[in-house]
C-alpha cells in the first residue's frame, strides 16, 4: 500500500467534483438538488442512482452501491482505494507525493518487483521455447491438436518448459537473477542435499497466469500425456495468490463488463476454448474450489454469474459450493448445464461453439438448478420422493427475498411435484422459521427504515445475508443519522452506547468515525468526512444508505432517547436470553444453577416486563448491579 497522507486524499477529493467524475461515466439529469441516472452496477431501466453534490456522494436506491467520489471508482474499475486517489490525482494533474515506505515495506516491494520481472522473462522464455525450439514441437503439435490457432496460443502467451533440469535456471541466471529471487517466484525448486536448483515445470506445456492488470503473476504446467500429476502450478508466492485470482479475468473484464454477466468454468483448457469460440466473458478458477475474493471479484464487475462445470458428481459438488460463494457475495447466480462428462473445451470441441453459446443462454436460475438436481435425486411418483424432493426445496424456497418469486416458484413445483400449493407452501414456511431463528436479524419493526429499504433490487436470489434489519440496528443507524446531523447530540448518543456496542459490523465502523474522538469536538460532520474515513466497500455503502436518506422524523432529542432505550431493551433480552441457555445447559447436564444466576435472570425478566410500562423505579429488582447492557460475569 502506497503511504498516502490524509491530507493528499482529501485534495484529491476536494479537487474532483463527484458530478463531473460520476458523469462521465453515467448521464446524469438534475432533479432538485440532486442528479439521477441508470445505476452503472445494476440494470435498470428507471433511475435509481443519485448524486449529492452538497453531500459529494453517490447511492444507488436499487443496488445499494454508495459512498464518495473514490468509492465509486472502486467499484466501477475493480480498483484498489490507492489506485482510485492516483487515478483521480492524475485527472486532475496533482503529482503523486513520493511514497513514505518503512525499510521492510520498501524491500518487500523491491521484492516482488524482482519476482515480477523474473517472472516475465521466464514467460518469454517459455513461449519461445515453444515457438522456435526442436524440443517445442511436440507441445506446438498437442496444442495444434486440442484445436488451438496460433492466434489464441499468442493471445494466452502459452508457452513449452523444455525437458531439462536448468535451462531456465540458466537463462534467468545469465539475465541477472539470483536462484533466490527465482525461487520465491515459483520458477525453480531448491535440492537442500545438493544445495542448488532445478526448474519447477519440466516438458510441459505452460499456461501463464496473469493479474486484472495482464502481469503474470504465476504459471500452470500440463503434461502432454496422460501422465500425473496433469497440471503443475506455481505455489503461493508474493505475487501469486490461488484465491485471489482468476485465469483470463485480464482478457475477460471488459466482455464481462458489457455483458452484465461472468461465465465461470474450471479449468485452463475450458477458458481459452471459450475465449477461442468468441465467448470472451469467461473466466477460470485456479485448480481449487471458488473463493469468497473470488465472489467478491466477480459481483463486482457484473450482477451475474453463470457457472459453467463439468457435469460430473465432482463438477456438482463444486457447482452447489460456486452458488452458495456467489450468492452471499450478491450475484444472481446460474448453472449451465452441459451434458453428462463434458467440460466447456469438450463441449465446444464437439458441437461448437453454438452448443456452448446455447448451453450459457439456457443457464438454469438457482431455483431451477436445484429443482433439477432434486428430481434426480429422487423419484417424483413415489411418496417418498416427493417428501424429499420438497424437503429440499423449501428452505432453497424460502430464501427467496421476493415474495412474488417464492410463490410462483411454489405453484409451479407443486403442479410438477403433483402437489396442493397449500402442502408445499406449508413445507416452506416451516423452513422460513428454521431460516428465521437461526438468522436474528431477520424480521422488523415498524421502525425507521432509511430511504430504499433494502430487498428490492431483484438480484436477490439464495442472497439470504440481506435480510431485513432488525429492530435494534434500526435504532443504531437512527442515532448515527442524528450523530451525524446533530453536533449537540453526539454526546448524548456517546454516553448512551459505545462504538463497540454497535450490533452491526458496519454500523460499529461507522460508530468509531461518528462518534470518535477526532470528530467529538468537530461542529459540522460532512457527509463526505466520515466516507473518507471508510476505505472498507461495505461500510462505504451502508454509511451512504445512511447519509443518503431522508433524516428520521420527529424531534431528533426525543427520537435519540427513544433509540437508545430500545437498544437498552435489546441488550436485557439479549442477555436474559443468553443467561437462560446457559441454565438450560446447567439443567440438561445435571448440574446444580448457582442461585446468583436464577436471580439474575429472574431480574432480567423483570427489567424486560417493566420497560415500557413506566415502573416506578422502587419496583425495580434490587439484583439489578450496574447497567443493564453490562456483559454476564460468566
Ligand atoms: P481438469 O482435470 O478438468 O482439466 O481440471 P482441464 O482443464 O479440463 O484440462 P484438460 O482439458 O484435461 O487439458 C480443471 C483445472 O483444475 C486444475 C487446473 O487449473 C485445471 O485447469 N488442476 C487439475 C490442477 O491444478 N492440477 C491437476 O492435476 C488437475
Ligand atoms: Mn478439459
Amino acid at each position: 500500500m502506497r503511504g498516502l497522507s490524509d491530507e493528499f486524499i482529501e485534495e484529491v477529493r476536494s479537487r474532483n467534483d463527484i458530478v463531473d467524475v460520476i458523469g462521465e461515466y453515467v448521464a446524469l439529469r438534475k432533479t432538485g438538488k440532486n442528479f439521477v441516472g441508470l445505476c452503472p452496477f445494476h440494470h435498470e431501466k428507471t433511475p435509481s442512482f443519485s448524486v449529492a453534490p452538497d453531500k459529494q456522494m453517490f447511492y444507488c436506491f436499487g443496488c445499494h452501491a454508495g459512498g464518495n467520489v473514490f468509492h465509486f471508482l472502486i467499484k466501477r474499475d475493480n480498483l484498489t482505494f490507492p489506485e482510485a486517489v492516483a487515478k483521480l490525482a492524475e485527472r486532475v494533474a496533482l503529482p503523486l507525493p513520493e511514497p513514505e515506505l518503512s525499510p521492510e515495506e520498501a524491500q518487500r516491494r523491491q521484492e516482488r518487483e524482482a519476482y515480477l520481472n523474473a517472472l516475465e522473462l521466464a514467460a518469454e522464455f517459455y513461449r519461445l521455447a515453444l515457438l522456435r525450439s526442436r524440443q517445442g514441437a511436440a507441445a506446438r503439435e498437442y496444442l495444434k491438436g486440442r484445436g488451438l490457432t496460433a492466434e489464441t496460443v499468442e493471445r494466452f502467451r502459452l508457452g513449452y518448459a523444455p525437458d531439462a533440469w536448468d535451462l531456465l535456471l540458466n537463462a534467468l541466471t545469465r539475465k541477472g537473477f539470483s536462484p533466490k529471487v527465482m525461487e520465491g517466484a515459483g520458477l525453480v525448486l531448491r535440492n537442500r542435499e545438493r544445495d542448488s536448483y532445478y526448474d519447477r515445470l519440466r516438458n510441459r506445456v505452460v499456461f501463464p497466469i496473469f493479474d486484472v492488470r495482464g502481469r503474470v503473476i504465476a504459471f500452470g504446467g500440463r503434461v502432454l500425456d496422460d501422465s500425473l500429476p496433469k497440471y503443475l502450478n506455481s505455489p503461493e508466492t508474493a505475487v501469486f495468490a490461488k484465491g485471489r485470482n482468476l485465469y483470463a479475468l485480464n482478457l475477460a473484464r471488459p466482455a464481462i463488463r458489457e455483458n452484465g454477466r461472468a461465465i465461470l468454468v474450471e479449468g485452463y483448457m475450458d477458458a481459452i476454448a471459450c475465449h477461442q469460440a468468441g465467448v470472451t466473458n469467461v473466466v477460470a478458477t485456479l485448480g481449487t474450489a471458488l473463493t469468497r475474493d473470488q465472489g467478491a471479484i466477480l459481483s463486482r464487475l457484473a450482477p451475474e454469474t453463470v457457472i459453467a462445470y463439468d457435469a460430473d458428481t465432482a463438477g456438482q459438488s463444486a457447482t452447489l459450493r460456486g452458488l452458495e460463494i456467489l450468492g452471499e457475495a450478491g450475484c444472481r447466480v446460474k448453472v449451465a448445464v452441459l451434458e453428462e462428462g463434458k467440460d466447456p473445451d469438450e463441449l465446444i470441441r464437439r458441437r461448437g461453439p453454438e452448443a456452448f453459446r446455447e448451453a450459457a443462454a439456457k443457464a438454469l436460475p438457482l431455483v431451477d438448478y436445484r429443482f433439477a438436481l432434486a428430481m434426480k435425486a429422487g423419484d417424483p411418483a413415489t411418496v417418498e420422493g416427493k417428501v424429499g424432493i420438497a424437503a429440499t426445496m423449501a428452505p432453497v424456497l424460502a430464501g427467496l427475498d421476493n415474495a412474488v418469486e417464492r410463490e410462483a416458484y411454489i405453484q409451479e413445483l407443486a403442479t410438477k411435484l403433483g402437489l396442493t400449493v397449500e402442502a408445499l407452501r406449508t413445507e416452506v414456511r416451516k423452513a422460513a422459521k428454521t431460516r428465521q431463528t437461526r438468522d436474528p436479524t431477520a424480521g422488523t419493526g415498524s421502525q425507521y427504515i432509511p430511504a430504499g429499504a433494502r430487498n428490492n433490487n431483484g438480484h436477490d436470489l439464495g442472497k439470504a445475508g440481506k435480510a431485513r434489519p432488525s429492530a435494534r440496528l434500526l435504532a443504531e443507524r437512527g442515532l448515527l443519522r442524528l450523530a451525524v446531523d446533530h453536533a449537540h447530540l453526539r454526546p448524548l448518543v456517546s454516553e448512551g452506547i459505545a462504538p463497540e456496542d454497535f450490533s452491526g459490523e458496519a454500523e460499529r465502523a461507522l460508530a468509531k468515525v461518528i462518534l470518535g474522538e477526532e470528530t467529538a469536538a468537530t461542529a459540522a460532520l460532512e457527509p463526505s468526512q466520515v466516507l473518507a474515513r471508510l476505505q472498507d466497500k461495505e461500510h462505504a455503502e451502508a454509511a451512504a444508505e445512511l447519509l443518503m436518506a431522508e433524516p428520521p422524523p420527529g424531534e431528533p432529542d426525543k427520537l435519540v432517547q427513544g433509540y437508545l432505550k430500545r437498544i437498552r431493551e435489546d441488550s436485557v433480552k439479549t442477555k436474559a436470553e443468553r443467561v437462560r441457555a446457559e441454565m438450560g445447559r446447567l439443567e440438561r447436564e445435571g448440574r446444580p444453577i448457582p442461585e446468583a444466576m436464577l436471580r439474575e435472570y429472574l431480574g432480567l425478566q423483570q427489567l424486560r416486563s417493566a420497560s415500557g410500562t413506566a415502573a416506578p423505579p422502587a419496583q425495580r429488582p434490587d439484583v439489578r448491579k450496574g447497567k443493564p447492557d453490562e456483559e454476564p460475569g460468566t
